[in-house]
């Protein structure tokens, strides 16, 4: 069993396909004429309660986003100090990082006490209040859900190493014996003499998050410890999963994010089981808490079958030619880059979940370097995210991206962040006070530095700038909805996508509107050659004029370099 990729293309990256399952490249998708006018409107199955299809998130990281008691991390009451600023984003919806007890030898996602909150944070009641105060505002909040593993200080794991038997003892997936046979083909992933339990025991990521057993499907016979996923230990073990999550329902919050989604059954073929986990989860979700919304990190149609509102792709390599490549991104002005194998992936996504669920397409999170790297300049950035809005898809806004926050060079490991993933979780950029605003503590004290550079951008000085990256986003986000057609649930029809060419055009539809969206990344001017001539008047609603050429049935738009537009049609 392969657990973890590490394609080269990746390793700038997370070095972690969260399903784990190794994909192959999707075949591209080419695009040249426009689509059948019958065609042209909203999808059939708008998935979920109304507020899903308009809805954009705003991604917390609690550790970096204010600290309200000076001890260099940030917290819920410093969180809930800063809700107005959120809530003047235009956003619906939070989600925040896993913020439970934990030795954060990876930020938290490996956690000791599922049912309380980190001291560093605040206290259950903070929790509280943070719900309380957020619905107050119309802000609706996710937890982080890590349901594969816990952290080996959790009192659960700590049982199971226990040599006697005991409740725990089949709640983590561990060998039989330490010298088991066929171990030359799990050792990779196995933890070998860890405690006088005689056995090893899997790991889901690092070394300290041991994962929790939901069984295996292909079950090898020579190793009796892969227990099937209808195990009553298993059982019990996914009772107590919903259990959890019940927990912070019923504080208040409103949804959840589940961390590495994919990776709950073992061996299990088009994730039938793993499916039905989850499936469990949302039933009962439907039940008692109608209008939750559930995000997998699972880039995978099938978390469409397990019931989710929405899943990420940014895992797949697909994904990384958007913006994530050095050279030959398709969003760089070098003009590189190709948009088809990302349309191979979305497009086909789309069909498999069948209009069961939304997908993201997320610009940055914790995991992902933020996307002002490569030299991309403030245009590059704005063309970034018209395409994050327009595309249909729930929008999620990381932290600072709505200032242009930058990804610092820094090679720090605390608590599991290396490679980018400490450069990308710098603290927020309030203002030009102490630490540019985010804590009063000592800044050599910071759970991060701050970005030192003399120009870094913050709030304060962009809430007074009309023109700035703030008030651009926050435009883009009130634009988005106050158009059906850019709703998650409106029609999306490609009109031109060729390998290695730009612009980028597609259609965007509801029931009363129709939009055209033309994207150039490109430094250079760029044109379109579509089959086909519109019927409808079109008006520009935003962005720069194009050139429009009709002849001999053919439509060229050309658009000049690093640029953008909207039309309506009429
Ligand atoms: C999280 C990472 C974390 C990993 C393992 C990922 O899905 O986003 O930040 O390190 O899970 O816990
Ligand atoms: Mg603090």
């Amino acid at each position: 069993m392969k657990v973890r990729t590490i394609p080269a293309i990746l390793s700038i990256l997370l070095p972690l396909a969260a399903s784990g399952k190794e994909y192959p490249m999707e075949p591209p998708l080419c695009y040249d004429s426009f689509p059948d006018e019958s065609l042209l409107k909203a999808d059939p199955k708008p998935v979920g309660p109304e507020w899903m299809h308009n809805a954009v998130f705003y991604q917390i990281y609690p550790q970096t986003f204010c600290d309200s008691n000076g001890d260099g991390v940030g917290d819920f009451k410093g969180i809930i100090s800063k809700l107005d600023y959120v809530k003047s984003l235009g956003v619906d919806a939070i989600w925040i990082n896993p913020f439970f007890e934990s030795p954060f030898r990876d930020a938290g996602y490996d956690i000791s006490d599922y049912y309380k909150v980190a001291p560093r944070y605040g206290t259950n009641d903070d929790a509280r209040a943070l719900f309380k105060a957020a619905h107050e505002r119309g802000i609706k909040v996710l937890f982080d859900f890590v349901a594969s593993y816990t952290s080996i200080d959790h009192p659960w794991f700590k049982a199971s190493c226990d040599p006697t038997p005991n409740k725990y003892t089949n709640w983590y997936v561990w060998t039989d014996d330490t010298w088991f046979e066929g171990q030359e083909n799990y050792t990779a992933m196995f933890v070998q003499g860890y405690c006088e339990r005689n056995g090893n025991y899997l790991q889901n990521f690092f070394w300290s998050q041991p994962a929790l057993n939901f069984g295996y499907v292909e079950r090898d016979p020579k190793q009796k410890w892969q227990l099937p996923p209808d195990h009553p230990d298993i059982t019990a073990l996914r009772e107590e999963m919903k259990n959890v999550v019940r927990f912070w329902m019923e504080m208040g919050a409103d949804g959840f994010r589940a961390d590495m989604a994919g990776t709950l059954v073992k061996k299990d073929p088009d994730y039938i089981k793993t499916c039905e986990v989850w499936r469990g989860i949302h039933a009962m979700l439907d039940k008692d808490f109608p209008g939750a919304f559930t995000i997998a990190e699972w880039e995978d149609s099938a978390a469409s079958r397990g019931g989710f509102s929405s899943n990420f792709l940014h895992w797949r390599r697909e994904y990384y030619d958007l913006w994530f490549r050095d050279k030959d991104s398709y969003f760089l002005s070098a003009g590189k880059g190709d948009i088809t194998n990302f349309l191979g992936l979305y497009v086909r996504q789309k069909e498999e979940s069948c209009g069961r669920n939304y997908i993201s397409l997320t610009v940055g999170n914790h995991d992902l370097p933020r996307v002002n790297r490569w030299g991309r300049d403030r245009t590059d950035l704005e063309l970034i995210q018209i395409f994050a809005f327009t595309m249909p898809n729930v929008p999620f806004v990381y932290y600072g991206d709505e200032i242009g926050m930058r990804q610092l060079p820094l090679k720090i490991g605390r608590e599991g962040c290396y490679g980018t993933r400490a450069g990308d979780r710098t603290p927020m950029q309030w203002d030009r006070s102490k630490n540019l605003g985010f804590s009063t503590g000592e800044s050599d004290k910071l759970w991060m530095p701050v970005d030192p550079a003399p120009d870094a951008p913050t709030v304060a000085d962009e809430e007074r700038d009309p023109g700035s990256m703030l008030n651009f986003i926050r435009g883009l986000i009130a634009f988005r909805k106050a158009h059906t057609a850019l709703a998650a649930n409106g029609g999306f029809f490609p009109v031109y996508a060729q390998p290695h060419a730009y612009p980028f055009v597609f259609i965007r539809a509801s029931d009363t509107e129709k939009l055209l969206v033309v994207i150039n990344p490109s430094a250079q001017e760029s044109t379109a050659s579509i089959k086909g001539v519109l019927k409808e008047q079109k008006s520009l609603i935003r962005g720069t004029d194009a050139k429009w050429d009709e002849a001999d049935g053919t439509t060229k738009i050309t658009i000049q370099g690093k640029s953008f537009a909207i039309y309506e049609l009429k």
